[in-house]
């Protein structure tokens, strides 16, 4: 079996990840962090502190108190859109939002009258228009969020130009890093990101169900939850302190634990060199896919992209040649719609669909040179 389905959520992890889950679980010396003074739950503040050390040293943020943990980067998203928006407020989104941000923002202008607009792309070289940006704004724009890559297609967005352009708007810049974090080199105070919002299963190499929210200063941020923290109990409100006013209920030790040795993974090898170990083999698809004029590729080749290659043949149905991959050769891909509505709307695959095929720096070249033969076979199939 071989997996491409990397951006949806890494399947093969290092083994250290499931070792430190495991450790956490299986020791018995893991208690509540935070919660009292026994070696029990120091044992577990220490994974999670050490784990926000390695974070602030990936995204250079500027102290671990800025760093709060959440389930994943949809709650990461809710929490900042949903605590910083009320009525009356704008915000700036693009068309290339996953339904993580799309999603609460059409929350919030249903229920609280909030304001959305969204930023087009190019549809012939996925380039964002963001000469367009400035039309956009109004007196009442608090914020722009964006993904930093898009899931459908592996573009990267210029979140360097576009952090420029919150600063001269004075507006606060999210960056939704589900497809980059692990993957791009990302400075939140070199860029100016305000917030940035991570998800840990992906290509961090971490276990599901953590993710978080890294902020380059401090910011009122009304808390998604409220509940247990561990201090000040006789506090009806959640604390101010941060990262407890975003952390109500006890945190994911055992995710944590994993996303740690996950982070220590990227640490080690560094971004640049699993960019360029992911990128010989989403060219040599690319080279492949080239060959032949009847398959279209959304994915653009002149400028950044993640290890996402996306195609479709002629107008056949996406779920189908995945299905076919699958049958075939056992290649898992995912095809079909992206949870990305507007990608789909731009480039006309709402029904269609498409074909992505995504890689991590575990897949190999021997993957990738049986899923060259798959193509081949399937050309010759559908000339036949
Ligand atoms: C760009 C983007 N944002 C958000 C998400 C949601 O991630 P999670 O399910 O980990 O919250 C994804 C997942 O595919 C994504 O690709």
């Amino acid at each position: 079996m071989i997996y491409f389905d990397n951006s949806a959520t890494t399947a093969i992890k290092p083994k250290a990840v499931s070792k430190a889950v495991y450790e956490v679980l299986n020791s018995g010396t893991y208690g509540n962090p935070g919660r009292d003074s026994s070696d029990f739950s120091v044992h577990s503040s220490d994974v999670v502190n050490h784990a926000r050390e390695q974070l602030k040293e990936l995204f250079n943020v500027p102290s671990t108190e800025l760093i709060s943990f959440t389930y994943n980067v949809t709650e990461s998203l809710n929490t900042v859109l949903k605590g910083l928006l009320q009525k009356g407020d704008h915000a700036i989104a693009t068309n290339y939002e996953h339904n993580s941000v799309i999603r609460p923002l059409e929350q919030l202008k249903a229920n609280r009258g909030v304001e959305v607009s969204y930023l087009p792309f190019d549809k012939n070289t996925g380039r964002l228009e963001t000469e367009k940006l400035a039309e956009l704004v109004q007196p009442n724009t608090k914020l722009l969020v964006c993904t930093h890559a898009s899931n459908v297609t592996g573009y990267v967005l210029p979140i360097d130009e576009i952090a420029d352009f919150c600063h001269e708007h004075n507006l606060l810049f999210i960056v939704d890093a589900a497809q980059t974090a692990g993957y791009e080199d990302i400075d939140i105070q070199k860029t100016g990101i305000d917030i940035l919002c991570f998800t840990g299963h992906k290509s961090l190499y971490g276990p599901q169900g953590i993710g978080g929210i890294c902020l380059r200063k401090p910011l009122e941020i009304e808390p998604l939850k409220s509940g247990g923290t561990g201090i000040q109990s006789f506090n009806p409100a959640m604390p101010d302190e941060l990262p407890t006013h975003l952390e109500a209920g006890t945190i994911n030790v055992p995710g944590i634990a994993g996303l740690s040795a996950g982070v220590s993974y990227v640490l080690d090898h560094g971004t640049e060199n699993i960019r360029a170990g992911v990128k010989h083999l989403t060219d040599m698809i690319q080279d492949k896919l080239a060959e032949f004029p009847n398959i279209k590729v959304y994915t653009p080749r002149d400028v950044a992209t993640t290890g996402v290659v996306s195609f479709n043949l002629e107008d056949v149905n996406a779920a189908d040649v995945g299905q076919w991959l699958w049958d075939e050769y056992q290649i898992a891909s995912r095809s079909g719609a992206h949870c990305a509505p507007k990608v789909h709307e731009t480039y006309g695959t709402v029904e269609q669909g498409i074909v992505r095929l995504s890689l991590s720096s575990f897949n190999t070249e021997a993957e990738v040179n049986v899923l060259l033969k798959a193509i081949d076979q399937m050309m010759t199939e559908s000339e036949a």
